[in-house]
């Protein structure tokens, strides 16, 4: 079932072509909501002055056009009119509407239509190992989940790579430190626990001590040699942070898995081949020493040319170099479609010149457009980024503790009728839904400020509020009891309160279209949370459980698919609906 815009605007569409001939194939109807209508079109203004005629004459001529007339005469729309200086106001038939509505609520995809299926690959979370994930990983490990639900729920294959950091340099002290502290020891298993300890102590050795310094460039060394007892000990740290890794992502319900594991390891035996094209095909060249790509519209400071640096003096090769190698896999291998790399803002310039050296390597067809989903920073209250909380570096397992507190001081001001173990139980469903709704609900590329008390709040766009809409509507079922069961239910609009509300059920399939064509999950909440409110004055305005019984069975019928598409909507955002709230 399309929605009712999706209905509408071919229809007006095929009008103009009726009335003005083929030139104007595949016009624009300029279908908008209205305060008039439902909808008004409002083509016939920016047509009037290619047409040269005057706008009220257009409109005319698209609402006599046989399409419009088929409209009114198979009961789609109960009027077309003209208004102003040449709006065509289109209201829906009641009978329409409701039959629309009650073919949603049959279809069990809620008005979503399959997409012709791509191979969608999207790089998020990517922490490191050995450390602390900060906010920034948080909110990439968020949104790049959301945009895989979304995704394979509109019917393309998913693919997710999880490029954590497990090589590099400072392997070499860890390694060492690990050694020193003692393989299964207490501060060895902070890897798992609290790894920024770890990486720190390490870090204040490597500063202090030349002889361990020595030590730890010796095991970078052995380690890029492919010793074997240093990659056992390697391969240590990274199941340890693998641990850690998962203890977060199954605390935040994200999909991700170990099969979903691509770190900068995986692609160490295709870097010497990266460099070895690039030379061969004249695109990177010697500069100081190191093999530099150097692209046409990036330069620095002063105009000079920035390079893109794949091997550096010592041979060593950087975060660059296996970016390309990212490319390649993802699209030799991984056969992507779509290459989403959900990653923060800092690092655009990096993706740019990685993609335009991929372009004219050959590796990156002209069909495949890689985007990058920009992720903002996440503010503390002084408008920093959030790195500490309360002077203590700021520890992610820590910080969702917090949330999780948090809603439980909320729930306990707002609901002491709730039981203790309910209001136990709801806490983390409603901390943590609200930790991912608020990175979620604004533009993934905007900055945000953390506040954990307007994140718990019952009232504005958070995810308590929906999670709140939801459970009324399952508990007017509980209420309704076998009235609740009637399969099919005739649904009769009548009131304006239940149009509005049949209106917005019928757009979530556009929404998640959307959704993925952007690559915006905040549109999704935008659009649960309106749905949500209209729910609410449906349900203020139009009684339910008191009415009789064929309008007691339509408005069930609304109440239900507005369950329906609020709980679906918000398991695609990666948020619980608990049963009662
Ligand atoms: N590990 C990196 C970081 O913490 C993010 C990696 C993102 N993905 C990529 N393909 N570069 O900043």
């Amino acid at each position: 079932m399309p929605s009712a815009a999706a209905a509408l605007a071919p229809v007006v569409s095929a009008a103009i072509e009726e009335a003005f001939g083929p030139e104007l194939r595949d016009a624009d109807p300029v279908l908008r909501p209205s305060q008039h209508a439902d909808f008004q079109a409002n083509a016939a203004l920016p047509l009037a002055k290619q047409l040269q005629m005057a706008p009220r004459e257009v409109a005319q001529r698209i609402v006599a056009a046989p399409s419009v007339q088929a409209l009114l005469d198979d009961g789609v729309c109960a009027s077309v009119e003209i208004s102003g200086p040449g709006f065509i106001n289109l209201t829906l038939a009641d009978g329409w509407l409701g039959s629309a509505v009650s073919a949603t609520a049959a279809d069990p995809r809620h008005g979503v239509a399959q997409q012709a299926p791509q191979r969608v690959v999207i790089d998020y979370s990517a922490p490191n190992v050995a450390k602390e994930m900060h906010v920034g990983h948080l909110r990439t490990t968020v949104v790049g989940d959301a945009l895989a639900r979304v995704l394979e729920h509109l019917g393309h294959t998913v693919v997710r790579q999880n490029h954590i950091g497990d090589w590099g340099t400072p392997f070499g002290m860890l390694i060492e430190h690990l050694l020193d502290v003692g393989e299964g020891s207490e501060e060895a298993r902070l890897v798992e626990t609290d790894p920024n300890s770890f990486y720190q102590a390490a870090r204040a050795k490597f500063d202090a001590d030349p002889a361990f310094a020595m030590r730890a460039r010796a095991r970078v060394v052995a380690l890029q040699g492919g010793d074997g007892d240093t990659l056992r000990l390697w391969g240590e740290l990274v199941e340890l942070s693998k641990h850690y890794f998962n203890g977060i992502y199954s605390r935040l319900g994200v999909s991700l898995t170990d099969d979903d594991l691509a770190g900068e390891s995986t692609y160490n035996d295709d870097l010497a081949r990266v460099c070895d094209e690039l030379t061969e095909a004249g695109i990177a060249t010697v500069s100081d020493g190191a093999l530099c790509v150097f692209l046409d519209g990036f330069t620095g400071r002063e105009g000079k040319p920035l390079p893109l640096i794949i091997r550096k003096s010592d041979g060593g090769y950087g975060y660059g170099t296996t970016d390309l190698a990212t490319v390649r896999r993802r699209v030799r291998d991984l056969r992507a479609d779509r290459m989403l790399y959900v990653i923060g803002v800092t690092q655009s310039l990096h993706l740019q010149m990685v993609w335009a050296t991929a372009r004219r390597a050959g590796w990156l067809p002209d069909d495949i457009e890689p985007v990058h989903v920009v992720i903002g920073n996440v503010l503390g209250a002084d408008r920093k980024i959030l790195k500490t909380r309360s002077g203590a570096p700021l520890r992610l397992m820590a910080l969702l503790d917090e949330a999780v507190a948090a809603a439980r001081a909320a729930i306990d001001e707002d609901r002491p009728g709730l039981s203790e173990e309910e209001r136990a139980a709801l806490a983390p469903q409603v901390g943590i839904g609200a930790v991912k709704y608020a990175d979620l609900s604004v533009a993934h590329d905007s900055e945000y400020v953390f506040d954990l008390e307007r994140m718990v709040s019952l009232h504005g766009n958070t995810s308590r509020y929906l999670q709140y809409a939801v459970a009324r509507t399952r508990s007017i079922f509980r209420k309704a009891g076998d009235a609740g069961d009637a399969a099919d239910p005739a649904v009769a609009i009548t009131e304006p309160e239940e149009r509005a509300l049949a209106l917005a059920l019928l757009d979530f399939g556009d929404v998640l279209a959307e959704v993925g064509d952007a690559l915006e999950p905040h549109r999704l909440c935008t659009y649960l949370f309106e749905l949500a409110q209209t729910f609410s004055v449906f349900y203020e305005q139009c009684p339910i459980l008191t009415a009789e019984p064929p309008v007691l069975a339509s408005r069930l019928a609304l109440t239900g698919l507005t369950r329906d598409v609020l709980a679906e909507g918000l398991h695609l955002l990666g948020i619980e609906t608990p049963e009662t709230m």
